[in-house]
């Protein structure tokens, strides 16, 4: 996959399709500590056991639209390329979070991508569900939720095309101050 962003959205449908109500994305870029790490949290229907132990290896899936399962063993892959870290923790009925680092200088890793754009099509396929995404850089942050902005937006859909798009640029903007402080 050429970006990191494909791979968080990827995660991120999983934990849509297992009905979480609320799903946690942390990204933290950190150049003294060389790494970037991704974070990726939900409190969906989690996994048995042994689903749990298939779930890295390619072409595993509980889909029967599409028998292919390679969301997980791609982001692997590409962690493992880089000398990064990976971890899958799921309890049924509590949750799961997937949870990966990166060497940030690594000659293979993909760039971070378009986080507003990802951010905004996972927000257009939320029905029941909240979003908070926390993403640090070095010393600076910033945070998004769904909750607030549904509480500010009153009876407007967040999945309105204007919202959408507000959502897109505010992540973006976001993230260029916090790349530049
Ligand atoms: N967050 C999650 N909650 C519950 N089950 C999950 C989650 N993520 C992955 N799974 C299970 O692992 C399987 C493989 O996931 P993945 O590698 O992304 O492939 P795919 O999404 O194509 O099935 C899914 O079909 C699902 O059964
Ligand atoms: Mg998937």
């Amino acid at each position: 996959m050429k970006e990191l962003s494909l791979h968080i959205l990827d995660i991120a449908r999983n934990s849509i399709r297992a009905n979480a109500t609320l799903i946690e994305i942390f990204i933290e870029e950190n150049d003294i500590k060389n790494v970037i790490s991704i974070c990726i949290k939900d409190n969906g229907n989690g996994m048995d056991k042994g689903t749990l132990n298939k779930v890295v290896n390619p072409f595993f899936t509980t889909r029967d639209v599409r028998n292919v399962g390679l969301g997980i063993p791609l982001l692997k892959a590409a962690v493992e390329r880089c000398n990064g870290s990976f971890k899958i923790e799921s309890t049924e009925k509590v949750g799961t979070i997937v949870e990966c680092s990166f060497q940030k200088d690594h000659i293979d890793r993909a760039p971070l991508g378009d986080m507003g754009d990802t951010i905004m099509v996972i927000v257009s396929s939320l029905q029941e569900c909240d979003l908070k995404y926390v993403h640090k850089y070095n010393e600076n942050g910033f945070a998004f939720n769904t909750v607030q902005i549904k509480e500010i937006l009153g009876d407007v859909q967040i999945t309105g095309n204007e919202v959408l798009l507000w959502i897109k640029e505010f992540i973006n903007e976001n993230l260029y101050n916090i790349s530049k402080k």
